[in-house]
C-alpha cells in the first residue's frame, strides 16, 4: 500500500494534516518522530507536522535524527520545516511574540514541483513565534511573505523541503494543492478511499476473527454503529452479537433510531440491556461531575459484565470488537507527544492486554471520524443516522448539570472594574463547568454576558474575560429573553423528570438545526441544563461548535434571526432562559462536565 508517514510534534497539527491528505486520497499513518529509521521502510513520503514548541525548549519532542537521512521525499511544515533546518545546518530565530494569522505568500519560483499551480500571491495560514532566517547547505528559498523572507524552502537534490504556513488548514487557500504537489513528489497514485479501504479491511477481518464469533457492545453512537453493521456484513448475523446497554442516559429516541433501522435491515441479533433504573439510583443525590463520571462508567461495567456472564460466551470461539477510532488511539499516547486530554476508554490497561493477545479486534482503528461516516454510507447505513453528531458514552448524564442548590463564591477580583471600563453587561453564574488549559482542565465559572447578538464584539468580549480570570472559563450570551433577570440556583440531580425536560428542549433544538439546514454545518450542538432557573422555568444551554476532530473548536455564530426564532421556541417549551456558549476550545471543552 502507498502510504504517507506524518511525524506528530504535539497539538492537533498531524491529525489534520493526516486527515487532510487522506482526503486527497493517500492513505496516512501518524508516527512519533524519535520512530527508528527502518520503521519508514513502507512510506513514499514523510511529512514533519507543526506543534507547539519551540525547537530551543528543553522539553520539546524527542527525534531521531536520522529520518533525515532517508531516501523519502521530506516535507517540514512550521515547526517541522523550523526543526529541519536547525538540524541540518540553517537557523532560527527565536520569535517571543507569535505571529498568527492569514499572510500572503509570494512565489518565488512558479515552476517548482512543490509550488505549481499556485497563483503568484495566495493567502496561507500562519502561527508560528520562532522562524527559520538561515537556510541550511543545499537549500534555497522558493516562497516568501512579507514578514518571512523563508516561507518555503528546497533542497531539490534530496527532495527536501519546509514551509513556515500551514497547508493543511481550511484558511490556506491552495494548500491542498501544495499537498497535491508533494504527493506527486513522492510518487504516489491517490487512489485511496474509504471504498477502497473496506475491500482491504475485509480480508484483514476475516484473518483476525478465523472461526470464532464476535462480540461487540453498541452504544447507539456513530462509530459502535457502523462497526457492528460493518461486521454483520462480513461475517452474517449467526457469528455476531451486539450488546447495547440502555443506561437512561440517551437523548430522545436515539436508541430507537438504531433499533429501528437494524430492525429494518434483519440484524436481529443486538441484545438489549434496559439498565436506566440502576443508572439513575447509583446517581441519586450525587453532584460532583467527576464523580457522575465515575459512577457511569462502573456501573457501565457491572451491568457489562453481568450481562456477559449471563451469555455464557467461550473465551476461545469468541472475540470482542470495539469501535475505537484512529484518534482514540493516539490521543492516549499511541505516540507519545499527542496532548493527552483524557486516557480513552477503548484504551484502559485491560483492554491494551487483551489487544496484544489478539482477544480484541478494531475494525475502525485506523479512520477518522469522516472516513467512518463514508464507510457507514458505502455498508447502506442511512444518511441521518451516520451524520448524527457524536453524543458522549455518559450521555445526558454529562449535560444536566447537578448542584445541591447551596450557592458558591462567585467573586471574582477585579471583574467589577473590568466589566464597567469596557461596558460589558453581565454576571458571573453561581455554577462551574469544565474548561481545559494546555493539558489540564480547569474548573469554575461561567459569566452571562447580555445585549446585542454582534458576534465579533461578543468574541472579544469572551476572550478578553477568559484571558483575564482565571476564575472564568466560559462566557455564554443571554440569547433570551434579552433584559436583566435574575437567576435562582436550584437543587438538581439525575432524575427522570428533569432528564425528561432536558431531552425534551434537546429535542427541539435538533429538529431545529435539521428543519434549517444548519445540523451538517455544525459539528455537534450540546444543549446543557445547568441548576438555574428564571421566573421558575429552567435555563438552557446551547453550546453549538465547529470542530474537526473534537481537539480544539470555535464556537458557531448562528445567524440572528434564526437564533430568535430558535429561542422563541425554547421559551414556548417551557425554558425560563435560553443561554448561548460563545467560547472557543480553549479554554473551555465542548461538554460543560
Ligand atoms: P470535550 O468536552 O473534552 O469533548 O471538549 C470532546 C469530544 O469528546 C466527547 N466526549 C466524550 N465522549 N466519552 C465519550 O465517548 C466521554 O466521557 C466524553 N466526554 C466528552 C464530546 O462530546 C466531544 O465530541
Amino acid at each position: 500500500m502507498e502510504k504517507i508517514a506524518v511525524l506528530d510534534f504535539g497539538g492537533q497539527y498531524a491529525h489534520l494534516i493526516a486527515n487532510r491528505v487522506r482526503r486527497l486520497g493517500v492513505f496516512t499513518e501518524i508516527l512519533s518522530p524519535a520512530s527508528p529509521a527502518e520503521d519508514f521502510a513502507d512510506y513514499a513520503g514523510i511529512i514533519f507536522s507543526g506543534g507547539p514548541s519551540s525547537v530551543y525548549a528543553p522539553d520539546r519532542p524527542d527525534f531521531n535524527p536520522e529520518i533525515l537521512g532517508l531516501d523519502q521525499p521530506i516535507l517540514g511544515i512550521c515547526y517541522g520545516h523550523q526543526l529541519i533546518s536547525q538540524t541540518l545546518g540553517g537557523a532560527v530565530k527565536p520569535g517571543k511574540v507569535k505571529e498568527y494569522g492569514i499572510a500572503n505568500v509570494t512565489v518565488e519560483d512558479a515552476a517548482h514541483p512543490l509550488l505549481i499551480g499556485l497563483p503568484a500571491s495566495s493567502p496561507m495560514w500562519m502561527s508560528h513565534g520562532d522562524s527559520v532566517n538561515a537556510l541550511a547547505p543545499g537549500f534555497r528559498a522558493i516562497a516568501s511573505t512579507p514578514d518571512c523572507e523563508l516561507a518555503a524552502v528546497a533542497n531539490d537534490a534530496r527532495k527536501m523541503y519546509g514551509i513556515q504556513f500551514h497547508p493543511e488548514v481550511t484558511h490556506s487557500r491552495f494548500g491542498n494543492r501544495l499537498l497535491e504537489n508533494f504527493i506527486a513528489i513522492c510518487g504516489c497514485e491517490r487512489t485511496w478511499s474509504t471504498a477502497s479501504y473496506l475491500r482491504d479491511l475485509e480480508g484483514r477481518l476475516r484473518q483476525q476473527v478465523g472461526d470464532r464469533n464476535v462480540f461487540l457492545l453498541v452504544s447507539g453512537g456513530v462509530d459502535s454503529t457502523v462497526a457492528f453493521v460493518l461486521l454483520n456484513r462480513l461475517l452474517g448475523e449467526d457469528r455476531v452479537l451486539g450488546l447495547h446497554i440502555d443506561n437512561g442516559l440517551m437523548r430522545l429516541n436515539e436508541s430507537q433510531a438504531v433499533k429501528d433501522f437494524l430492525n429494518a435491515e434483519n440484524m436481529r441479533n443486538l441484545n438489549v440491556a434496559d439498565a436506566g433504573d440502576l443508572f439513575l439510583s447509583n446517581l441519586a443525590g450525587v453532584s460532583s461531575p467527576e464523580a457522575k463520571r465515575k459512577i457511569i462508567g462502573d456501573t457501565f461495567l457491572d451491568v457489562k459484565d453481568l450481562e456477559i456472564e449471563k451469555l455464557k460466551l467461550d473465551p476461545d470461539h469468541w472475540v470482542l470488537a470495539q469501535g475505537t477510532i484512529y484518534p482514540d488511539t493516539i490521543e492516549s499516547g499511541g505516540t507519545k507527544h499527542a496532548d493527552v486530554i483524557k486516557t480513552h476508554h477503548n484504551r484502559v490497561p485491560a483492554i491494551v492486554d487483551m489487544l496484544v493477545q489478539g482477544k480484541v479486534i478494531e475494525p475502525l482503528a485506523d479512520l477518522y471520524k469522516d472516513e467512518v461516516r463514508a464507510l457507514g454510507e458505502e455498508l447502506g447505513i442511512p444518511h441521518a443516522l451516520v451524520w448524527r453528531h457524536p453524543f458522549p458514552g455518559p450521555g445526558l448524564g454529562v449535560r444536566l448539570l447537578c448542584s445541591d442548590g447551596v450557592a458558591p463564591d462567585t467573586t471574582v477580583p477585579g471583574l467589577e472594574a473590568f466589566l464597567t471600563d469596557h461596558g460589558i453587561e453581565g454576571q458571573t453564574l453561581p455554577i462551574r463547568s469544565v474548561g481545559v488549559q494546555g493539558d489540564a482542565r480547569t474548573y469554575a465559572h461561567p459569566f452571562v454576558l447580555r445585549g446585542a447578538p454582534d458576534w465579533d464584539k461578543l468574541e472579544a468580549f469572551s476572550t478578553a474575560l477568559t484571558n483575564r480570570f482565571a476564575d472564568v472559563n466560559r462566557v455564554v450570551y443571554q440569547a433570551g429573553p434579552r433584559n436583566h433577570v435574575a437567576y435562582t440556583l436550584v437543587a438538581q440531580y439525575c432524575e427522570k423528570d428533569k432528564l425528561d425536560t432536558l431531552r425534551r428542549l434537546d429535542d427541539i433544538c435538533t429538529a431545529f438545526l435539521q428543519e434549517k439546514g444548519l445540523y451538517e454545518a455544525i459539528w455537534q450542538m450540546p444543549v446543557v441544563l445547568p441548576p438555574l432557573e428564571v421566573d421558575g422555568g429552567p435555563a438552557v444551554v446551547l453550546r453549538p461548535v465547529c470542530s474537526n476532530e473534537a481537539m480544539t473548536a470555535s464556537f458557531y455564530p448562528m445567524a440572528p434571526a434564526l437564533l430568535t426564532e430558535l429561542c422563541a421556541r425554547l421559551l414556548a417549551g417551557g425554558a425560563g432562559a435560553v443561554l448561548y456558549d460563545i467560547t472557543h476550545k480553549p479554554p473551555a471543552t465542548i461538554e460543560w462536565e
